[in-house]
């Protein structure tokens, strides 16, 4: 089945999928952030959606299963998200009335997100995932996803290492600038590899930088919805089960066996990347990441 081709957003000299949208970015600037909001700033492909599960059922009333299965962008709205993920209005706008407390996703750099958040009015959760496995999550994610652009292995990842031609800016500058406001009062710095070896424990840690202490039970209920497993078998949380995203997001996946929520591993970069490309890659890590005293779990 052949697609529509679908074009690059740009904003402010950034690169954006197409599923972003450059008024919304231009809105959130000045957005109207309240105490109670949370923002949760990921990386592509770098732990977005776990995050906003732990996030939306640590802060869930009532009962959990339920809530389990309304859509993760429902629960967590995609501040940048263009229309075309079925918005009727710029998010911005659509969450001006909406009840407290807000709970959004962003996929911006730092220095996109609101002014008011920057100067410390809510709080801001950011996951941060190893470089190598981003990179190989983003190229799946492409081969599956209708409105995003694919090229070959080789071609995306020369891309991701191309500062101008990156998706969502350069790695190296977006991880670095969010890790330099990881001692922020609003900010929460997470890694991907440690909520691997450590869920509870995050969902604990979450839970106390929202203010929202759990009982050991609670804390087990949100637990177990939030497993690789379980959020694999969620079609709210694995859109490309969710049938309602599966033909207009997904159909180009069809057959091939890829999903959303798809290995959820620690170093399937070795399943991918070349010898040349990991030396390619180690040798920008060095010298970007140098002085950052910003480490990562590669296996
Ligand atoms: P893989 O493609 O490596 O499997 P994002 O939500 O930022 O787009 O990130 C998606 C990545 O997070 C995917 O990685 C997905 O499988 C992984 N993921 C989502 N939920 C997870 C969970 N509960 N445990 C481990 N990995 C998870």
């Amino acid at each position: 089945m052949s697609l529509p081709s679908f074009q690059a957003v740009y904003y402010k000299g950034v690169k954006f999928d197409p599923n972003h949208s450059a008024v919304a970015m231009e809105m959130i600037e000045s957005f109207e952030v309240r105490d109670d909001d949370v923002f949760i700033a990921a990386y592509l492909k770098s732990g977005t959606t776990w995050t906003q599960q732990i996030v939306s059922l640590v802060c869930a009333d009532g009962d959990i299963s339920e809530v389990c299965k309304v859509p993760i962008l429902e629960r967590t709205p995609w501040l940048e998200a263009s229309d075309k993920m079925g918005n009727s209005e710029p998010v911005p706008k659509l969450l001006e009335n909406a009840p407290s407390p807000r709970l959004m996703k962003t996929h911006l750099p730092y220095y996109m997100l609101p002014q008011q958040a920057k100067d410390g009015k809510g709080k801001i959760i950011h996951c941060a995932r190893n470089v190598k496995d981003v990179v190989v999550s983003w190229h799946n994610m492409r081969r599956m996803f209708n409105t995003i652009p694919c090229g070959t292995w080789e071609e995306n990842f020369k891309e991701f290492i191309t500062p101008k031609e990156a998706y969502n800016g350069f790695w190296w500058d977006v991880i670095p600038e969010y890790w330099r406001h990881k001692d922020d009062v609003n900010m929460l710095f997470i890694k991907f590899e440690d909520m691997k070896r450590d869920l509870r424990g995050h969902v604990v840690k979450i839970a106390n930088f929202l203010g929202k202490p759990l009982s050991d039970q609670r804390i087990d209920e949100v637990v177990v919805n939030c497993t690789f497993s379980a959020m694999k078998k969620n079609p709210s949380t694995n859109m490309s089960r969710n049938p309602a995203m599966q033909r207009p997001f997904f159909s180009k996946a069809e057959g091939s066996g890829l999903e959303f929520i798809r290995k959820g591993e620690v170093g399937d970069w070795k399943n991918w990347f070349s010898q040349e490309e990991n030396e390619t890659l180690e040798a920008i890590h060095k010298e970007k990441m140098a002085g950052l005293n910003l480490t990562f779990q590669f296996e």
